[in-house]
């Protein structure tokens, strides 16, 4: 008797999808700020787990499009990003082939500026973005590439992600934006356990970034390894590359790859 209602329910989480979803995890940069360092995050974190063997899609929401621009790839369908929102194509079509082994994208264009009114349109319209990405449970690892603010398009993010990864730079505005997202978080009953935060573009040079992280550092919602200023991230703009590929032996580089170790911990 016990073995029929174990495969029972094994037979309903198959017919419901809900087994190839558990096993993709799904990992969101995301920060009510803008100019962070989401973006330069998501695609040297989305090389390295790549370059792990992990099957790994970025998924680009922003209208600025820049991860399509950092890995080179641009939608083939005119308006992409709102069609994906409005079921007009699947995901299926939309996600491309990078440079790179494992690691796929689905770029955006300027159509994602019209997100929230898309999905305002339509029903649970806060869940829509996790019912898409039930599209891309054949892969490991899902990366959301968000464009700043707090939006409807956000909560769904926020509903969709296992993980809110917020970069945050050690000054008052941004630890400011951090504390308005916990409180929208307690607020609207979402769950705050799943936002983890580093620290971003950090200056040894000023004393108040040293300040703001030992302040921060009691919490533990911060992972120790941080990501400097540093020029060579920058510089991913003029190679139009991941850090990895024209700097591979730099301190920013190791920078990304220790706070990836530190991430797979938690998060994978
Ligand atoms: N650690 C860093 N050191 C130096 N420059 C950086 C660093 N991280 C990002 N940058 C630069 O800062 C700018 C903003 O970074 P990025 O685009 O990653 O931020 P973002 O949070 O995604 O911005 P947006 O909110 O506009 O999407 C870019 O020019 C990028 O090259
Ligand atoms: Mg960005």
């Amino acid at each position: 008797m016990a073995v029929s209602i174990t495969s029972a329910f094994w037979l309903d989480l198959i017919s419901a999808n809900l087994l190839y979803i558990y096993f993709m995890v799904c990992i969101a940069l995301y920060n009510l700020k803008g100019g962070v360092g989401k973006t330069a995050t998501a695609i040297n974190l989305a090389y390295l787990a790549a370059a792990n063997g992990l099957k790994t899609v970025i998924w680009d929401l922003d209208p600025q499009g820049s991860s399509s621009f950092y890995l080179n790839v641009q939608p083939s369908i005119k308006n992409e990003s709102r069609k994906l929102l409005s079921n007009e194509i699947t995901l299926k079509e939309a996600v491309q082939d990078s440079a790179f082994e494992n690691l796929w994208i689905v770029p955006s264009d300027m159509s994602a500026r019209n997100a929230d009114v898309v999905l305002d349109e339509m029903k649970q319209s806060k869940k829509k973005l996790k019912s898409l990405l039930s599209g891309l449970r054949n892969f490991d690892l899902v990366i959301l590439d968000c464009p700043p603010g707090i939006s409807l398009l956000h909560d769904n993010i926020f509903n969709a992600a296992d993980w809110l990864l917020m970069p945050n730079i050690p000054t008052t505005l941004s630890i400011r934006s951090f504390e308005t997202v916990l409180h929208y978080f307690k607020e609207n009953e979402l769950d705050a356990g799943k936002i983890k935060c580093f620290f971003s573009m950090v200056d040894h040079r000023k004393n108040l970034h040293h300040e703001v992280m030992q302040e921060f550092y009691r919490d533990k919602i911060f992972f120790k390894n941080y990501i400097p200023y540093l020029s060579d991230v920058e510089k991913m703009g003029t190679h139009q590359q991941p850090v990895f590929e024209y700097a591979n032996s730099s301190y920013a580089a190791q920078c990304y790859r220790d706070l990836w170790q530190e991430i797979k911990k938690t998060c994978l």
